[in-house]
């Protein structure tokens, strides 16, 4: 019994040795004297913190910290310091996201630390409000996505091989929570049990007209698709915004025929 009591007393004791060892690592960081703030680390912390300050900041020579502006300065540029740990190949892409393109790595990312998930500033969709206008995404019917997932779902934040940085397909995206409901080609019944087409054709309002003279007449203009501007492929996103809209069924336009038909 009393062995028992000692082993635990000794590893209680070894246990606080480490966290000791640790805590004076900190103490020992000659800039916390003064930037106390970093004493108190919040839920998640940059794991390079604990390697010191001087890893990505240093002194300008012949000057006094804190006593002359600009006498600390970054060990390199951005975002070359995050790619001296952080695989630059990473963050390119077909679609590169603008900050990140632009190296505003910390547009996002406290280089610290944050009490948000990844060292973030902010969670999403909060994060994403800070550079893209809110009322996009408020109007009067809101795709339940994003309360329910927020952005991340739908949109990589560094760099994506589809547009708008989706993570696939446009209507393999929509589908992949939809299936049940919105079965290929989809919900748009027609007579006869006929269905919509969604895929294989160009959106007609993506396509750009120009005036040509007509071969047959060439006194006379008419009307032919640019070749030079081929328009999209229809997709999901064709009739329903994918954010919101002051339509129902989230639909892009009131009377949502009429954008690509003159029935
Ligand atoms: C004696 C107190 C003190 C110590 C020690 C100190 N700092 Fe500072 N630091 C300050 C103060 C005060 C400011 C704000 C100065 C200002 O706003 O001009 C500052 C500002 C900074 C800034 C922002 C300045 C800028 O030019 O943008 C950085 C980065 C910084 N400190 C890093 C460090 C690092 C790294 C260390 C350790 C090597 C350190 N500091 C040690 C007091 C201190
Ligand atoms: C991973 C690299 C990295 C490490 C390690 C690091 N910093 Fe920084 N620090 C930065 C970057 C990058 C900025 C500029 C942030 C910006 O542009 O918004 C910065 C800015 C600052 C500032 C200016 C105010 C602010 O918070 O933006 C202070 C003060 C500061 N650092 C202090 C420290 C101290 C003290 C340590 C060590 C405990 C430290 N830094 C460790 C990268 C780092
Ligand atoms: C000296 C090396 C080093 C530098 C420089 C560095 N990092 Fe890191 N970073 C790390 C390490 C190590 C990790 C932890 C990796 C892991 O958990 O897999 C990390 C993790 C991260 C994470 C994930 C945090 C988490 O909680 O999962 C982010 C985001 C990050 N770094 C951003 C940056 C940014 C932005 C910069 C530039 C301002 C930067 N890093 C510079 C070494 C570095
Ligand atoms: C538009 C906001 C934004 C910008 C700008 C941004 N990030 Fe991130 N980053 C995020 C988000 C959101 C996550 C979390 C992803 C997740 O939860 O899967 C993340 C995750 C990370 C991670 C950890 C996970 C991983 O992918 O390895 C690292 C490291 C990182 N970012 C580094 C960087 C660097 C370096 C830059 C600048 C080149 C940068 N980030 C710019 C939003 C951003
Ligand atoms: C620091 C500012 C900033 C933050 C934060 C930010 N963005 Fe962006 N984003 C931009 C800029 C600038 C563009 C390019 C101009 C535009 O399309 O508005 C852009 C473009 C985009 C695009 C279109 C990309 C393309 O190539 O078509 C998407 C999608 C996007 N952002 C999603 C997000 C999401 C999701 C978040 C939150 C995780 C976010 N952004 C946070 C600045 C930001
Ligand atoms: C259900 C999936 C989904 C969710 C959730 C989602 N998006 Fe999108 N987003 C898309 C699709 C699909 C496009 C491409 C639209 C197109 O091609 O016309 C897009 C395009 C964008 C664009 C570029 C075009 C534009 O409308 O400005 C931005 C910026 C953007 N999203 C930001 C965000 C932000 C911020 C959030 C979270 C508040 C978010 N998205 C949530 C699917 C989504
Ligand atoms: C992460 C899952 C998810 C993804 C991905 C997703 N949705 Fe949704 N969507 C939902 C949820 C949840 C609802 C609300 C419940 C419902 O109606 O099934 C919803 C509802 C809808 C509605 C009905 C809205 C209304 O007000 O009647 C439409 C239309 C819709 N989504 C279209 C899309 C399109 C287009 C895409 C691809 C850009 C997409 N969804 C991708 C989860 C998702
Ligand atoms: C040609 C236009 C068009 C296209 C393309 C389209 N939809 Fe729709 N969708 C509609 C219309 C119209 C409604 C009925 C809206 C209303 O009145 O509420 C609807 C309704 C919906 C609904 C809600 C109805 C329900 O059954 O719960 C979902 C979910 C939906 N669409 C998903 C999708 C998905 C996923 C795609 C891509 C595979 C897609 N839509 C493509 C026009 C379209
Ligand atoms: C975004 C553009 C777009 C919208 C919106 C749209 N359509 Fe279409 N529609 C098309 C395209 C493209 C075709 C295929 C034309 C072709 O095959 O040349 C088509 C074909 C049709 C056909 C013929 C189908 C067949 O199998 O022959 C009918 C009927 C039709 N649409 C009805 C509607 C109705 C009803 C709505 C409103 C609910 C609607 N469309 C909304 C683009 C659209």
């Amino acid at each position: 019994m009393k062995i028992c009591k000692l082993m635990m007393a000794l590893f209680l004791f070894l246990v606080l040795i480490a966290f000791a060892s640790r805590y004076s690592l900190a103490q020992e960081n000659p800039c916390l004297m003064c930037h106390v703030s970093f004493k108190q680390p919040a839920k998640h912390v940059h794991a390079v913190l604990n390697m010191g300050c001087e890893t990505c900041h240093a002194k300008v020579e012949g000057s006094e910290h804190p006593k002359q502006k600009k006498s600390i300065k970054l060990t390199q540029d951005m975002p070359a310091l995050c790619y001296g740990c952080h695989k630059e190949s990473k963050f390119k892409g077909e679609t590169v996201h603008s900050p990140v393109a632009s190296g505003m790595c910390t547009g996002c990312h406290d280089a610290h630390q944050s009490n948000f998930n990844h060292i973030l500033k902010s969670a999403s969709p909060d994060l994403c409000y800070m550079c893209h206008k809110k009322s996009n995404f408020t109007r009067k019917y809101v795709h339940m996505a994003i309360p329910a997932v927020g952005c991340g779902t739908c949109h990589a934040p560094h760099v994506s091989s589809n547009p708008a940085l989706l993570p696939r397909p446009v209507n393999d995206l929509c589908l992949s929570c939809h299936a049940a409901k919105a079965k290929l080609p989809h919900v748009v019944a027609l007579p006869g049990d006929k269905r919509h087409p969604i895929m294989g054709v160009k959106d007609p309002s993506t396509i750009k007209m120009i005036n040509v003279p007509d071969p047959k007449r060439p006194e006379r203009q008419i009307e032919v698709p640019d070749p030079d501007v081929p328009g999209k492929e229809m997709t999901c996103v064709s009739c329903h915004d994918p954010h919101s809209s002051d339509f129902r069924g989230i639909l892009v336009q009131e009377r949502i025929c009429i954008k690509c038909h003159k029935f």
